[in-house]
Formats: C-alpha cells, sequence, structure tokens
C-alpha cells in the first residue's frame, strides 16, 4: 500500500473520519438496542404478545448489525467505541426508561430508526467521498431496512401519508 493509505488502500484520513462517524452510528445503535430490550421486557397490554415478539426480532436483528458496524471500523484501522459510557455520550437516541404503553414503546423504537437512518445517510455520504464500497455496501441494506421497518411501525401507529 502507498504512503498515506491503510491496510485496505484508503486514504487514512478519510478513513479515520468515516470511522469517527461510523462509532457515532455505533453508539446510537447500542442505544437504541438497549432501547428494544427495554420494550421487550416492560411491554403491557393487548399487544403484549405481538410487540414483545417483535421488538424481540428488531434486537436480533440490531445485535447483528451492531458487529458488522464494530468489525467495519477495525478493518478501518479505528478502534471502535466499547464501552456504555461511550455509547451513552456518542449517541443522540432518547433513552427508552419506564416505557409500558404500546404506543410510547413504538414511538420511541421508530425514532431509534429515524435517527439511525439519518446517521447511515451521512455515512453512506462520507464513504462515497472516500472511495469505500464495502462501507457503503454494508449500509445501503441497513437503510432500507431500517425505512422497512419505520413505513410498517408507522402503518401499526395508524399514521396516515403526509400528502
Ligand atoms: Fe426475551
Amino acid at each position: 500500500m502507498t504512503a498515506n493509505t491503510n491496510m485496505i488502500g484508503l486514504k487514512e484520513k478519510g478513513s479515520n473520519e468515516l470511522g469517527a462517524k461510523l462509532n457515532e452510528l455505533l453508539a446510537n445503535f447500542q442505544i437504541h438496542y438497549q432501547n428494544l430490550r427495554a420494550v421487550h421486557w416492560n411491554i403491557r397490554g393487548r399487544d403484549f404478545f405481538d410487540l414483545h415478539v417483535k421488538f424481540e426480532e428488531y434486537y436480533t436483528e440490531a445485535q447483528l448489525s451492531i458487529d458488522e458496524v464494530a468489525e467495519r471500523i477495525l478493518t478501518l484501522e479505528v478502534v471502535p467505541l466499547h464501552t456504555f459510557a461511550d455509547y451513552q455520550d456518542n449517541s443522540s437516541i432518547p433513552v427508552a426508561k419506564n416505557l409500558f404503553s404500546s404506543e410510547e414503546c413504538v414511538n420511541i423504537v421508530v425514532t431509534g430508526f429515524q435517527s439511525l437512518i439519518k446517521l447511515e445517510r451521512e455515512v453512506i455520504n462520507l464513504a462515497g467521498q472516500l472511495g469505500d464500497e464495502g462501507t457503503i455496501d454494508m449500509l445501503g441494506s441497513y437503510v432500507a431496512n431500517h425505512e422497512k421497518h419505520v413505513w410498517m411501525l408507522n402503518a401499526w401507529l395508524g399514521k396516515p401519508k403526509k400528502s
């Protein structure tokens, strides 16, 4: 590899910036993951069986993505955030504390997915500038998936189309 490039041939400076952005995504993903566990446990009421299972499906999926994001960060030769304190400090997703009703549980999950989509688009944009197809490919599937979750959860909430 030439000077100023890392082991996968990408510019070091750009890779470090992308790694930092991916770390922000990782932190948000971890808070979202813990929110999903919280609502999986705390959900009450007539929707319990539906939502308990649905939230488990989401956190199982998130767990896999989180590991992929951390390992992508390492592939870019950056250290992934790995403490609860760092996740809290670097996430903007609200924490799901003492949420029990179906609507408030679904709402916070939607907010989480929406925040992740926004960050994922920012990561894709940055990766594009760096010519990092590997990250773009990985993140593209997350965006589409999370967008679909937002649509379905909004349908569950009975939210109409804006137009
Ligand atoms: Fe469980």
